[in-house]
């Protein structure tokens, strides 16, 4: 994963507080559909996103922290998504002709339902719901994201995978017509998931469809992406166009390019360092690089959800 020094990052990047758009301010400005040029957190100039549609019977969730989100521009100009390119506003610039529809989701492996589901059939049966989540990238920043989703815990219940299934594997969509960092080996493509049955039906893991109760930006990983928050950003798989239900632990994109720096788990702990890199502390993306660093929390603060998943598990060995 690339890696830059804070003295790298050209103040340009930096989001100043006035460009902060808190949830309401966002909304009224989406109401009222402005078109003013603001900077977003990679620096590039962003016209507030008029394309992306207004999801509607959205519910609240009691998992959502009461953390000040971070602004709109923060969660759609820096991003991860190698596929657009490795630069933090490479997403952003480069996915914008990306078309998340039509799109279609293909169920395979030890379920009952099998076959190939269009989004929004895919999507249909279930509640969308706000999770506003902590998300921290193993780079060591973070953010606060509300996300709009439907529960993954659903998701599989309503797939009726058999005893077989132990994993749940998910990839994304591999067209280098649309997606330029497919180009570059800079990862083995497609990018590829996955969690244990146990992880992927505890209450916390969402599919996201939505930001800010909106349709989810292309660069965010439009139509749908998965958002696990104890887990380093990385599990999160963007634009999912395979779910597989198997039997053995599926291969995942991070750990196969580098095995000794990012496992499988990818829990967040502050007490296990990446081999180049202590996890100890996070910056939050938009408090500025002279701002402190703050604390990491053990599963990003989840331990109440989903410490028992991990009862006798080693995590040091196991990271
Ligand atoms: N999914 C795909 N397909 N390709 C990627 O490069 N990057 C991951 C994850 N999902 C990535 C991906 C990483 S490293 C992070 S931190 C998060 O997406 C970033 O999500 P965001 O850009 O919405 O903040």
């Amino acid at each position: 994963m690339l890696i830059r020094k804070p003295a790298d990052i050209r103040p340009s990047e930096i989001t100043s507080e006035t460009n902060y758009l808190n949830r309401r301010d966002f909304l009224r400005a989406g109401a009222i559909a402005g078109g003013s040029m603001i900077a977003g957190a990679a620096g590039a100039a962003v016209i507030p996103d008029t394309r992306q549609a207004l999801l509607s019977g959205v519910k609240k969730s009691v998992f959502s922290t009461d953390e000040e989100a971070n602004s709109y521009e923060d969660i759609t100009t820096y991003n991860n998504f190698y596929e657009f390119g490795t630069g933090k506003s490479d997403p952003y610039r480069n996915a914008q002709d990306f078309k998340p529809r039509p799109w279609s989701i293909e169920v395979s492996g030890h379920a009952e339902k099998t076959g190939i589901f269009d989004f929004e059939d895919f999507i249909k049966p279930f509640d969308l719901e706000e999770r506003i989540y902590r998300m921290r990238c193993v780079e060591a920043w973070s953010m606060v994201i509300p996300w709009v989703g439907i529960s993954l815990a659903d998701v599989i219940k309503h797939l009726q995978p058999t005893s077989k299934a132990k994993f749940i594997a998910f990839e994304t969509l591999n067209d280098a017509e649309q997606m330029p960092g497919l180009r570059r080996r800079s990862l083995d493509w497609p990018y590829r998931e996955g969690l244990t049955m146990a992880e992927a039906t505890n209450p916390l893991p969402i599919l996201a469809v939505g930001i800010y109760g909106k349709t989810i930006p292309n660069q965010n990983g439009a139509p749908i992406r998965l958002v696990v928050p104890w887990k380093y950003g990385f599990k999160g798989i963007k634009s999912i166009v395979k779910i597989n239900f198997t039997s053995s632990r599926p291969r995942t994109s991070w750990n196969m390019a580098a095995p000794n720096e990012y496992g499988f788990y990818a829990n967040v702990n502050p007490n296990v360092s990446h081999p180049r890199w202590s996890q100890a502390r996070e910056r939050r993306i938009g408090s500025g690089i002279f701002a402190d660093k703050q604390e990491t929390l053990m599963f990003n603060g989840y331990g109440e959800q989903v410490a028992d998943l991990y009862k006798g598990l080693d995590l040091r060995r196991n990271y």
